[in-house]
């Protein structure tokens, strides 16, 4: 069985979490957009993980993971991140292969990317992670890219590096009058990661298709938010890949004919960290009463992350895009405890009921939230581990998440660790 995991709001939903959960059950776990922008925990006995690059599978002996195509790789977060699991006593040689075809993300590329949130403070800041993310993605489009396969011919990595950097130094020294890049010390920094980067590549599309072909089970680990998508989400604010569905086949080169099933992931509330609009936001102490109880500080940037109520018109939206067959339900536990807990099933704008979310910001921004509110549960769920255990009010709440999303709940989550996991 071959299965995409899709976050279905802004990002950090807990994929880490069912990712990690899911794997047990899959062969091969591969991630294939999005960079070391993206920040997912795992947590088991009293061991924490947090993986930006590398698939959550990893943490499973005897599971093969891949870094397709789609993904952008910073080599130096990359070995890093290979250092702190092996330092863990994970296995990472021979069951790690990265595409040949994944842009670099270069030194330049965080560069820009500092220089263009600072350049416009006060005005449209993104917020973004300053990981290097959208100038690299930028560079891929613009044919000025550099893969890492690139680095198996010296010469060739070297044209390639002297003809964007001569564009990139006009850039740094002309618009944002900074220091110009050495070419020499930055084809050295590079050069240097060849043989290494390079035990770790494959192709991967290929190194796919044989594994489907011999039966083996993909599970596709997607990082960021359907609405953090750059053609689906809350553009401009959002990341420079595809999240939602199609990156998954585009990033990493397989066909979606050998795709089963697609799985989203939410939170049982919303979160979202970075700039940009938030229709169902807390206002006064809601917002420091969940961000404290769900530990909402971003798994990357350590930023608070902004909080609010569930989002009916932005988690309809990914089912719609993403053709999502099933759900996984996050962080209920964190609502326990509340009087009322509240849904918004539409949006008002200038007093017109809008059902379908919004594309353009310009109209997101003037959109009010249209709530339903429904009686809170005051027990902790910390240790469900059936349905039948939950207070009727989850119950209840759950059920009206079902219906306003016309999908199944198959799996609900009360605690941070592998077995705080309820399977329906
Ligand atoms: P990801 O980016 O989608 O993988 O999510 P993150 O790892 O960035 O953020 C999710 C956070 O919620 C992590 O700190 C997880 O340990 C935590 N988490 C995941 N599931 C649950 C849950 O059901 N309850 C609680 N309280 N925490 C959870
Ligand atoms: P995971 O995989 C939440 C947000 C940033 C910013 C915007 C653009 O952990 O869910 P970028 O650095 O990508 O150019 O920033 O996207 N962002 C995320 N928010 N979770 C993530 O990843 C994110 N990756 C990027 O905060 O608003
Ligand atoms: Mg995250």
């Amino acid at each position: 069985m071959n299965r995409i995991l899709i976050g279905a709001q802004w990002g950090d939903e807990g994929k880490g979490k069912i990712i990690d959960v899911l794997a047990r059950k899959s062969n091969v776990i591969v991630r294939y957009q999005g960079g070391n922008n993206a920040g997912h925990t795992v947590k088991f006995g009293k061991k924490k993980f947090i993986l930006h690059l590398i698939p959550s599978g990893i943490l499973h002996p005897g599971k093969v993971c891949v870094i397709g195509n789609g993904v952008v790789i910073d080599p130096e977060a990359f070995f890093q991140e290979v250092k702190m699991l092996e330092k863990e006593g994970v296995k990472v040689k021979g069951r790690l292969f990265v595409s040949e075809q994944a842009h670099m993300i270069f030194p330049y590329h965080r560069q820009l990317d500092r220089l263009k949130e600072e350049s416009h403070k006060n005005k449209k800041t993104i917020g973004t992670t300053k990981k290097g993310i959208g100038p690299c993605y930028a560079d891929k489009m613009a044919r000025m890219g550099i893969r890492v396969g690139d680095l198996k011919y010296p010469q060739y990595f070297k044209e390639r590096l002297a003809y964007v950097i001569r564009e990139k130094n006009e850039l740094l020294t002309k618009i944002y009058g900074d220091a110009p890049l050495s070419f020499a010390k930055l084809s050295k920094q590079y050069l240097s990661y060849r043989k290494r980067l390079l035990d770790f590549t494959c192709n991967t599309s290929l190194y796919l298709y044989e594994a489907a072909r011999r039966g083996k089970d993909i599970l596709f680990e997607g990082a960021q938010g359907t609405l953090l998508d750059v053609d689906h989400g809350t553009y401009p604010f959002v990341t420079s890949s595809n999240a939602s569905v199609g990156g998954a086949i585009i990033g990493s080169g397989v066909s979606p004919t050998l795709i089963d099933r697609v799985i989203g992931v939410v939170k049982a509330y919303t979160t979202r960290v970075g700039e940009g609009p938030f229709p169902t936001e807390f206002e006064g102490p809601m917002m420091e009463l969940i961000r404290n109880k769900g530990e909402e500080f971003g798994s990357t940037t350590g930023r608070p992350r902004r909080c609010g109520w569930f989002d009916a018109v932005i988690v309809k939206h990914a089912v719609r895009i993403n053709g999502l067959g099933e759900m996984a339900i996050m962080k209920l536990d964190v609502l326990s405890g509340l009087p009322e807990v509240k849904i918004a099933k539409a949006y008002k704008m200038n007093g017109k009921i809008l059902k379908n979310y919004p594309h353009s910001e310009y109209e997101l921004v003037r959109c009010e939230p249209v709530y339903e509110t429904m009686k809170g549960w005051q027990e902790d769920i910390t240790g469900v581990k059936k349905w039948k255990d939950f207070p009727v009010n989850a119950k209840k709440y759950l059920r009206r998440l079902e219906d306003l999303l016309e999908t199944p709940i198959k799996i609900v989550s009360v605690g941070s660790k592998r077995d705080q996991t309820v399977f329906l």
